[in-house]
This record gives C-alpha cells, sequence and structure tokens, in this order.
C-alpha cells in the first residue's frame, strides 16, 4: 500500500486557469506592447475614503479582529442590503442573518464544509454549479469531498443553467448549489422567476442556495434582482438562501478582502462557528473603512457608469461579430470565437493582448460537452482609453 502526506483531493482539482494560460502562451512572443485582459482584478482607482479611514483607524491594528465582524460593520451591510433591495427593514437581523467574511473567495469555499454532510453512508452528496463557473465552486466541492455536478450555461438557455433538464434524483442528492448572478464569465442575470424557481428546488429538496452576487452593483441597464428580494417577497422566510457579497468589485478594491454572506439564520450561525476555528478576520482598519463603502452609493454609481462606458466602445469595437452582445452584468466580454486556444495564443502573438480561453473557466461534462470552449473571456478592468486599445488590437488579430 503506498501512502502519501499530501491530501490526495487536491490532485483532482483541474489546474487554476491562471497557471494554464502562463502554460499555453510559454514562449510566444507578445506581437505588441503586453496588455493583461485576462484577470477580473478591477483597476479603476479605489475611492480615497479607504485610505482615510485606514490612518485614521491605525490606532486599531493591535486588536485581533472579531471573527463576526463588528456591529458597525454589521449595521453597514444590513442597511446596504435594505436600500440596494428594498427590503422591509426589520427583514434582517443584523446579528443573526450577516457575517462579513475576509473576501467572497474564502466564504464560497468554506461554505462547503459548512453544509455538505460528511461521513454519512451511500452516495456522495452532490454539488451542483454552473459550467462555466467561478473555480472556487469546484474546489469547495472537490475537496469536501462532494460530487460535483456541472450544468451547462450556455447561449441556448441564456447562459443560466436549464433548471428543467436537473433530474430529480439529482436534485434530492443535492446538498449545495452554487449559482452566480450577474455571472462570470457572460454576464447573465438570473430573472425574478428563475429566482423564485431555484429557492422552490432548494426548499423542496433541502439544499443550501449559495447565490455569488459579487457583481451585483456593476450593470448594463438594470439592476440585477437579488435572492433576498425573492425571500422578501416571501414574508421574509431566508430558509435555505445565503448571498455572498463583496467590495473587490463594487468598490474596485480586490486587496482590501471584505465581503460578507447574508441569509437563512441557521447557516449563518453554523458558518460563523466554523469559522471560528480556520478563517482569516478582517482586520479592524479594513472594517472601518467597509463600513464606509458599504454606507456610499456614490462611488458604486460612478464605477458602474465607467464600465458602462467600457461595454459602449466594446459595442463600438465588434458590433455584432465574434457573438458580442452586451453583458447586461458584471465587466466581462464572452465572445465566441470559434477555438478558444487558438484565438488566444493569436491575440497574444498579433495583439500582445492577455485574454482567457473559456475553456478554461469550465470543465467537460458527463455527456463530453465543454459549454466555454469556444469563447475567450475578456476583462474590461482598465481605463477607458486602454480598453479602447485592447479592444480594437483584439478585434483586429480576430479579424486577420
Ligand atoms: C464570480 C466570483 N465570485 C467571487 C469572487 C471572489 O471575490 P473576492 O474574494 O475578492 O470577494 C470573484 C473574484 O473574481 C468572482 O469572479
Amino acid at each position: 500500500m503506498t501512502s502519501t502526506m499530501f491530501n490526495e483531493r487536491l490532485d483532482q482539482l483541474p489546474a487554476y486557469p491562471f497557471p494554464r494560460l502562463a502554460a499555453l502562451l510559454d514562449g510566444i512572443e507578445p506581437g505588441q506592447s503586453p496588455l493583461v485582459m485576462s484577470i477580473g482584478e478591477p483597476q479603476h482607482e479605489p475611492p480615497a475614503m479607504i485610505t482615510d479611514a485606514m490612518v485614521k483607524h491605525a490606532n486599531l491594528w493591535h486588536k485581533y479582529p472579531p471573527g463576526a465582524g463588528t456591529p458597525e460593520l454589521r449595521e453597514a451591510i444590513k442597511n446596504w442590503l435594505d436600500r440596494r433591495y428594498d427590503l422591509p427593514t426589520d427583514m434582517l437581523d443584523r446579528d443573526d442573518h450577516i457575517l462579513p467574511v475576509a473576501g467572497t473567495r474564502e466564504a464560497l469555499y468554506l461554505i462547503a464544509t459548512t453544509v455538505i454532510p460528511q461521513d454519512t453512508p451511500g452516495p456522495k452528496p452532490k454539488v451542483l454549479l454552473p459550467n462555466p463557473f467561478y473555480q472556487v465552486y469546484c474546489g469547495a466541492a472537490v475537496l469536501n469531498d462532494a460530487e460535483m455536478v456541472p450544468l451547462a450555461a450556455g447561449p441556448e438557455n441564456g447562459f443560466l443553467p436549464d433548471l428543467d433538464q436537473i433530474d430529480t434524483e439529482t436534485l434530492d442528492a443535492c446538498r449545495l448549489f452554487f449559482l452566480c448572478s450577474p455571472a462570470n464569465p457572460q454576464g447573465s442575470i438570473a430573472s425574478r422567476d428563475y429566482l423564485e424557481r431555484i429557492i422552490a428546488l432548494a426548499r423542496k429538496h433541502d439544499f443550501v442556495l449559495a447565490m455569488d452576487e459579487c457583481y451585483a452593483d456593476i450593470y448594463d441597464r438594470s439592476a440585477p434582482v437579488g435572492a433576498l428580494e425573492i425571500c422578501a417577497a416571501q414574508g421574509g422566510n431566508m430558509d435555505n438562501v445565503l448571498v455572498f457579497h463583496s467590495l473587490s468589485k463594487r468598490s474596485s478594491a480586490p486587496g482590501l478582502r471584505s465581503g460578507f454572506v447574508a441569509g437563512d439564520r441557521k447557516i449563518v450561525k453554523r458558518f460563523t462557528a466554523l469559522r471560528s476555528y480556520c478563517s482569516a478576520t478582517i482586520p479592524m482598519p479594513v472594517m472601518a473603512a467597509s463600513v464606509d463603502l458599504w454606507n456610499d452609493d456614490a462611488h458604486a454609481r460612478e464605477n458602474r457608469d465607467l464600465y458602462r462606458a467600457k461595454i459602449d466602445i466594446a459595442e463600438e469595437i465588434f458590433g455584432n461579430r465574434f457573438g458580442f452582445y452586451r453583458p447586461p452584468g458584471g465587466f466581462f466580454l464572452w465572445l465566441d470565437v470559434g477555438d478558444d486556444e487558438a484565438a488566444t495564443k493569436k491575440i497574444w502573438r498579433e495583439a500582445g493582448v492577455k485574454v482567457i480561453p473559456g475553456s478554461y473557466l469550465s470543465i467537460t461534462d458527463a455527456k463530453g460537452n465543454n459549454p466555454g470552449k469556444q469563447f475567450i473571456r475578456i476583462a474590461l478592468v482598465h481605463d477607458l482609453a486602454t480598453t479602447r486599445d485592447g479592444l480594437t488590437r483584439i478585434a483586429q488579430a480576430l479579424e486577420n
């Protein structure tokens, strides 16, 4: 028998997209000055209030931050949720329903540890996720010994999983369902009706719906509906529902590591318990800055306007070519280029722009389909002039 000192489930994870991209482009010289549009890392100027709060609260660095965040932060988050989704003020209790987290990445991973039953007899519990997907969902499923069930989210179903295609057996075995709206990478937004249906399924089949809404404040025409809005319309019933939000995109501050989860109080309670054993907490000065950011909508509006202006530029450049559509939410273009890896290499070789092949964000499902493989994802994270330059170069390379 061979033994290993490592967790062998790590070997079951697909290679992370960015090292894969580095390997794909290795040895290819960029034809023009290099520009990175592969990573969804906002390059907009973060609001000055972050620095102001850090300076003002510098006396708090000596404190261990409370795992559940400060009451002020939970209060600011509650007030933002109430404003953003027009919730009745008595629906969310800041102490029972809201848990600040050090970025949603870790929370999206740890929710799986919180809710997936361990050591149960019979087949593995299932984790359902859209395909393509934010990679952490996959890590959360595999490392918690669940079976990952990717659900194709291609153009034929409006870039969202088709809920009618999921069989009852799968739904019964599902313990956790990740959904992202607005979706990374496609920018699709789940409608009110869609959310009503998925929440009803969560309750009927008793799984947790983990709604990744971290792009909620970045949208083109109309504000994406949130899962808590559906709960509000149902008299405030938040059973089985958890939403994930972040300041990384809303406030162009991914380095801050500040987000939260909110929803079903039973899950929030267990999640809080789990996090006290393993989680990074948010430093006190960062929490103070986060209070100011959640309390302010003006900077988020400016941010959104800037993204919209870049989508205008993209529309001007791509028109109806390469399957271009205005992403309803988020800040990615999801272009249909036929062969994703070939296009990515060509764009790098000829235009010097780094984009990411769609199939690096998706996996081949049981039927042999990989819904990402004909697409590339382009992150519109730079300033207007840089974005115009990058998109013009990409279009030229694709036309050649
Ligand atoms: C869909 C999605 N969810 C979650 C995250 C994690 O964001 P953060 O950990 O910065 O809050 C990202 C970051 O790129 C993302 O694209």
